[in-house]
């Protein structure tokens, strides 16, 4: 009973939500109209306004409009348009006008995003600083647009003024517990750019496997990878997901963790794990990577020679997360090094293999984050550091964590609260939406070093069989709580508006999963 009552709730929800209801994520500021005007699909074109800074040519912009094109309309082909006639008023033109150009530059974490949107009597206008803020005005364009019963599009009166409340709106995918398929990426980032989210963090090796093909060692994905020719990402591979990321107003963070999670690494490298002991001979396993070798540093240095020139993003995600230190225990090398230089704890152990490596990777001009245990155990770190918070144990919860990271004076990403690969019955989509990042004591000045967070899909239990409905719509809820207002909390307004956007997504091809009882005008159809 209580779940019909529930489906009667979405249903009269879904009926009462016009277009502009329909947002996601929910703008600065919407004043819409029920003044209407119809879009007609063979007229409709997007244009430069003359003044912008960029014109034809513009390929970030020109392939956003033909992307927008389809997704509104469909491939055609279109009967011609019929003259607009007195019923209704037709805008057969959405101009875009951008301040700055960068048509051939990289979005950054200081990129500006915000962008109004004018649909009136005189004009149809996107305005934004930048071709990425004129991406998010596109997406939100395409959302305001509505079909009626008899198959017309329309677009209502309305004007946003919008910008993001954090920079940095993250999404993590793991290649290395499950190989994901080049196509799942980019889908993927297809949705995170419905979604306005700009950071795809890769992090693409881990202990199961390494399938990231690198020029200098090619060892580590033959001998690292779980098939050295159909579970590996190719150079090739690569520039395609940065470039198609770029397209869509997306950077690239690539992660490669050590000095733990490296077990993958050890088949390509001979020499770079630390061998583990029992009693006094080599157990035959390894551990993390071994601190106390020059060899380890020279290969490090060439090896991230080469990722800060694959990845352009200034900054590399650089792991550093649990460390397990049984192994290095065990090691009578090691403990003799350690005496050697006057450590106790193998915290200092870890903190001395970090900063070596920090060293290596800030000489190649590169801005680094970093997992927290990096920060717990006191490394001495850059003061532009950027400090990724994903525990949430006793004695320390994940806020309280964020407190102490600012009050240290590092920028922070938040994702403890953000892992999409913990699934439990009903709608745990509600928590996930209620995290408030900045509800912490600080200062403004503290508070500021909040630099967005991340939804993470960790791949222990996800592959390509599962990953889109897994991600969306709930990543999408990460996504509003970084983009919008501190003040857009209301959760039935946020349930009417995601069951909405979810259509929207199955209208456009993404398996989304229902987040309760209700339907689609158009359901999911296997294409
Ligand atoms: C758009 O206009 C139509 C009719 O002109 C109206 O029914 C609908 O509620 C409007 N939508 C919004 C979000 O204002
Ligand atoms: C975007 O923000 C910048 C800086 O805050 C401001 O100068 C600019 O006018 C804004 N542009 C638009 C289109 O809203
Ligand atoms: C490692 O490098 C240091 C500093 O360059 C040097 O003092 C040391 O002898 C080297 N160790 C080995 C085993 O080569
Ligand atoms: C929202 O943010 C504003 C300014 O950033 C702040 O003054 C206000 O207290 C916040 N409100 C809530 C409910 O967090």
């Amino acid at each position: 009973m209580a779940g019909s009552a529930l489906g009667l709730r979405l249903v009269l929800l879904a009926a009462l939500c016009g277009a502009a209801g329909a947002l996601w994520p929910w703008p600065r500021s919407v004043q819409a109209s029920s003044r209407r005007y119809r879009l007609r699909p063979a007229a409709f074109a997007f244009r430069h306004h003359p003044g912008s800074a960029a014109q034809p040519g513009c390929d970030v912009l020109d392939s956003a409009f033909a992307r927008y094109r389809r997704l509104l309309f469909g491939a055609g082909p279109w009967p011609p348009p019929s003259p607009s006639g007195q019923r209704h008023v037709s805008k057969d033109v959405l101009v875009v006008s951008v301040v700055t150009e960068g048509c051939n530059e990289f979005p950054m974490l200081e990129s500006l995003e915000n962008y109004t949107l004018t649909i009136d009597d005189d004009q149809c206008l996107l305005a934004a600083s930048t071709i990425w803020g004129a991406l998010r005005g596109l997406e939100t364009f395409s959302q305001l647009v509505w079909t009626s019963a008899e198959g017309t599009f329309f677009i209502n009166k309305t004007s946003i003024k919008d910008f993001p409340r954090f920079s940095h709106r993250g999404l993590l995918l793991d290649t290395s517990r499950h190989y994901l398929p080049l196509s799942s990426i980019l889908d993927t980032l297809d949705v995170m750019a419905y979604n306005k989210l700009n950071v795809f963090h890769w992090h693409l090796v881990d202990d199961p496997s390494f399938p990231y093909d690198s020029i200098t060692f090619p060892e580590l994905a033959r001998k690292g990878s779980y098939n050295p020719v159909t579970h590996i990402y190719t150079a090739q591979d690569v520039k395609e997901v940065i470039e198609y990321a770029r397209l869509r107003g997306i950077r690239v963070l690539a992660e490669f963790d050590t000095p733990g999670h490296t077990l993958s690494w050890g088949p390509g490298v001979p020499g770079l794990l630390t061998p583990c002991y029992s009693g006094t001979q080599p157990s035959g396993d390894f551990g993390p990577v071994n601190p106390i070798l020059n060899s380890t540093y020279k290969f490090m240095s060439s090896f991230f020679l080469e990722i800060s020139s694959v990845f352009p993003d200034f900054y590399l995600h650089l792991g550093g997360d649990e460390v397990d230190f049984t192994c290095w225990r065990s090691n009578p090398d090691i403990q003799a090094f350690m005496k050697k230089k006057g450590f106790d704890d193998f915290r200092q152990l870890e903190s001395f293999y970090i900063q070596m490596l920090l060293d290596i990777v800030s000489a190649y001009e590169k801005g680094y984050v970093v997992w927290q245990e990096v920060f717990d155990n006191k490394v001495k770190v850059r003061p532009d550091t950027i400090v990724q918070v994903w525990r949430d144990k006793k004695p320390v919860t994940y806020m309280e964590e964020v407190e102490l990271v600012t009050k240290a004076g590092f920028r922070v990403l938040l994702s403890a609260p953000w892992y999409l690969n913990h699934i439990t019955y009903g709608a745990d989509w509600k928590d996930m939406y209620k995290v408030e990042p900045l509800d912490f004591e600080g200062s403004p000045e503290e508070k500021a070093l909040v630099i967005g967070g991340e939804a993470c899909m960790w791949g222990e239990w996800v592959d390509s069989t599962n990953l889109v409905p897994r991600l969306w719509p709930r990543g999408g809820v990460v996504a509003e709580r970084l983009w919008s207002s501190n003040l857009t909390t209301n959760l039935d307004f946020a349930e009417t508006r995601l069951s909405h956007f979810r259509c929207l997504l199955l209208r456009r091809g993404v398996q989304a999963e229902p987040i309760g009882v209700g339907y689609c005008e158009q359901e999911f159809e296997e294409t």
